[in-house]
């Protein structure tokens, strides 16, 4: 019963709620038609009776509004809170009139689907203006510069529909909202004449966005605009008056674009060549920024606006003088910093360039980009600057490796020093004085290939300038263990080469006799050359800081020098075991024993009842003697042991007659002359 009288009933309930409702945006209009002055022609403020025959209102069948057009009425007055009641709406057009005050809020209009309220007086937006305008295609709210200032809103988003955003001259400050990837249709995105700050936004990549309108911002847009080679559909970009920096980017697939205004921005690096050969462009203007190398010369089709300057090194097209070319590609790899352009303009570097000094010949001998903040990689363009002599990159943020092109310069100097380098260093000639640290952890991981770093140089650099400083011996006291076994793979190899020129030698002239001619007492660098007094210098104070540090007993690698553990001694010489004892002498008692590897040696062991200050002297003496002394019959101190009053010299031991010697302590091998083992062992 109750649901026949329901279903009898509810056709009329209907009709009530339709009525209501149409009765409810008679109301609305009313109050619309109150609000502005004068009245639009065929409006009434009396009876709404009639509302959908007024002048540019539309309605659909059952009486509702859906369309108030209005635009070019010379309107006044304002817009009645009650307007978003209208939910039937879907179109508004009161664009070009002087309508003010604030704005209703049209949240919740999900059929609106063309909002124009541009040329107008209007003051402010309510909060949440902009949520849930699901339909929106068209948004144009542009020039109403009385608007107090606001934020272009993340409710946008919710207009997924967006076709057509025009917001130009209307106060909006702040960044403009990476919500553009909600917008898969858009079209028309004009917001110029604004006090739009910060980068283009990422969402605008792969955007379909064909005419791009940025251009006159009060404080200026920032940032490159690397964005916009994504943007396939550009056909009209104004990006004119704003603060961009960085090179234009290859626009090669924006093959639609007709007009790009660049002019007046802050942009620098080469003019793409792709630029030139855009097939449909015709309007462009590149005037009033940092632009550099040769300026680009467009078809006669296309209309160049030309009214400032650039740092173009030449004005017709032709190529620029090839250092200042090889100086543009070291800008190119570090982004062409602005300083990069302010300072390198016209063609030729040797007209008081800042970084850039030069000798008489107007060829460029230093480029000191040091401390500048730059980050990007080395460029190999370096390398055509045939005369450089000295190059400091240190003290910025540099990625990448050092390139091999560098080694082809006569470089005195090449400071890479707090970089955040890595790869291999190449070969440099030792005459190169490189500073890679500090920083650089990275750097010389890869140190089986030799390379330049002070620290893996045990075959390679040996000028004086070349070796480090004592605080640099301190600093690297904490360098990774890879960088002791290449010192180790490179002593090894070293000495396979040695004793095999020796075994070679020993064939040919086997006196003694002879050897006792060839005494002569010389010190090498790490090089194989004469050392400087440096590396001679600091052997004893080095000794001296390990026998201070005595207590320890695992001392390895440690300084540079190769400390032995006591323990692995002890192994080695099954616990200084009587059967491996091969010689006693003044000081000590000499074992003989074996690695795990196989090598041989010998331990002379200088026992701590005679150890005094005699023992000591000793011990530091044999140390210095072996360092000084070289002959072709060598034994190698391949270490040393401090363990309390112990000091223990481990030698590599060749039982056939001569020995081999070579001493690595700290960073320099000296060779030893000796005529037999024992001699040396025993004393
Ligand atoms: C819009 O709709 C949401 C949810 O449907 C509601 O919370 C909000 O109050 C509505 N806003 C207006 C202005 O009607
Ligand atoms: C716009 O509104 C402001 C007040 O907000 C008023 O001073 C100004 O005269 C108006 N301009 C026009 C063109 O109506
Ligand atoms: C532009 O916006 C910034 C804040 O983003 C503000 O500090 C500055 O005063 C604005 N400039 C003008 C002319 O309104
Ligand atoms: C843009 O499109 C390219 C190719 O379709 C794709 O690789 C890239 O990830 C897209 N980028 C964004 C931000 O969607
Ligand atoms: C070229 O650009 C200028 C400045 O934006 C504009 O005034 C002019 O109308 C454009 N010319 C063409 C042919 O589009
Ligand atoms: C050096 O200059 C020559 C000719 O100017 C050029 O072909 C070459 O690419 C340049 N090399 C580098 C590493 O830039
Ligand atoms: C160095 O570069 C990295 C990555 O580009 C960046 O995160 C960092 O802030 C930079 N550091 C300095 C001091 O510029
Ligand atoms: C140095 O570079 C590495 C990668 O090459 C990076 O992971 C690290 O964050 C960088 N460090 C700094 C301080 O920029």
């Amino acid at each position: 019963m109750v649901h026949r009288l329901l279903f009898h009933f509810l056709p009329f309930f209907l009709l009530i709620l339709l009525s209501t409702a149409a009765a409810d945006d008679g109301a609305v209009m009313l109050k619309l038609a109150s609000s502005l002055a004068p009245l639009p022609s065929g409006w009434s403020t009396k009876s709404s009776s009639d509302f959908c025959s007024w002048k540019g209102v539309g309605c659909d069948s059952s009486g509702r509004v859906t369309s108030i057009s209005l635009p070019n009425e010379d309107l006044t007055g304002n817009l009645p809170s009650e307007l978003g009641l209208l939910n039937e709406l879907q179109e508004i057009s009161l664009q070009n009139n002087k309508l003010s005050g604030d704005l209703p809020s049209l949240a919740n209009l999900s059929r609106l689907q063309s909002l124009y309220l541009d040329s107008n007086n209007f003051t402010s937006f309510p909060s949440g203006f902009f949520k849930g305008l699901t339909s929106l295609q068209t948004l144009s709210i542009g020039g109403n510069i009385n608007l107090s200032p606001w934020e272009l809103p993340t409710d946008l988003a919710d207009s997924s529909a967006l076709k057509t955003l025009d917001a130009r001259q209307s106060n909006i400050f702040g960044s403009i909202p990476d919500i553009f990837a909600s917008f898969p249709g858009i079209q028309s995105l004009r917001l110029s004449y604004n006090n739009l700050t910060g980068s283009l936004p990422w969402s605008f990549a792969n955007s379909s966005i064909q005419n791009l309108w940025l251009n006159n911002q009060q404080m200026g847009l920032t940032g490159t605009i690397d964005v916009l080679p994504s943007m396939t559909q550009l056909y009209q970009v104004w990006l004119q008056k704003n603060q961009f920096t960085g090179p234009i980017p290859d626009l090669s697939k924006c093959t639609s674009l007709f007009d790009l205004q660049l002019r007046d921005n802050q942009f620098t690096g080469e003019v793409p060549a792709s630029l030139v050969t855009l097939p449909n462009l015709v309007n462009i203007s590149l005037s009033n920024n940092k632009l550099q190398g040769p300026s680009p010369v467009f078809k006669s089709s296309v209309k160049v606006t030309n009214d400032g300057k650039n740092n173009y090194c030449t004005v017709s097209g032709k190529a620029c003088d090839v250092e200042v070319t090889a100086l543009l590609e070291i800008a190119a790899t570090l982004g062409y910093p602005s300083k990069l352009s302010d300072d390198w303009t016209g063609n030729d570097a040797c007209s008081g360039w800042n970084f850039v000094s030069c000798d008489p010949n107007k060829k460029v001998t230093t480029v000191n980009l040091g401390k500048q903040g730059f980050s990007g990689i080395i460029s190999p363009a370096f390398a055509n600057l045939t005369n450089l002599k000295n190059l400091y990159l240190n003290n910025n943020n540099l990625t990448g490796s050092i390139p091999d092109s560098l080694t082809t310069l006569a470089l005195q100097t090449l400071d890479v020093s707090n970089n955040n380098l890595s790869g291999k260093v190449p070969a440099f000639s030792s005459s190169v004085k490189l500073i890679t640290k500090p920083g650089n952890l990275l750097l010389g991981t890869d140190i089986s290939t030799g390379g330049g770093t002070p620290e893996s140089s045990a075959t390679n650099g040996g000028s004086p300038s070349a070796s480090t400083s004592p605080s640099g011996a301190g600093k690297r006291s904490g360098i990774a263990g890879g960088i002791i076994a290449g010192i180790i793979i490179a002593v090894v190899i070293f000495i396979a080469v040695l004793s095999f020129v020796l075994y070679k030698h020993n064939k040919r002239r086997p006196s003694y006799g002879d050897m006792e001619k060839d005494d002569s007492v010389q010190v090498l660098g790490k090089n194989g050359g004469p050392s400087g007094t440096n590396g001679y210098n600091g052997l004893p104070t080095e000794l001296h800081s390990q026998s201070s540090g005595g207590d320890s007993d695992r001392k390895m690698f440690e300084g540079g020098n190769v400390a032995v553990s006591i323990e692995v001694l002890r192994q080695v010489t099954n616990n200084f075991s009587e059967e491996n004892i091969i010689g006693r002498g003044g000081f000590g008692v000499v074992y003989r024993g074996e690695l795990h590897d196989g090598t041989k040696i010998a331990v002379k062991r200088m026992e701590s009842t005679v150890m005094g200050t005699k023992g000591m002297n000793e011990f530091q003496a044999e140390i210095a003697v072996l360092s000084k002394v070289r002959h072709r019959h060598l034994v190698a101190l391949l270490g040393y042991c401090v363990n309390g009053n112990e000091r223990l010299l481990v030698y590599e031991y060749m039982p056939r007659g001569t020995l081999g010697i070579i001493c690595l302590i700290g960073k320099f091998i000296a060779t030893v002359h000796l005529r037999g083992s024992k001699e040396l062992l025993l004393h």
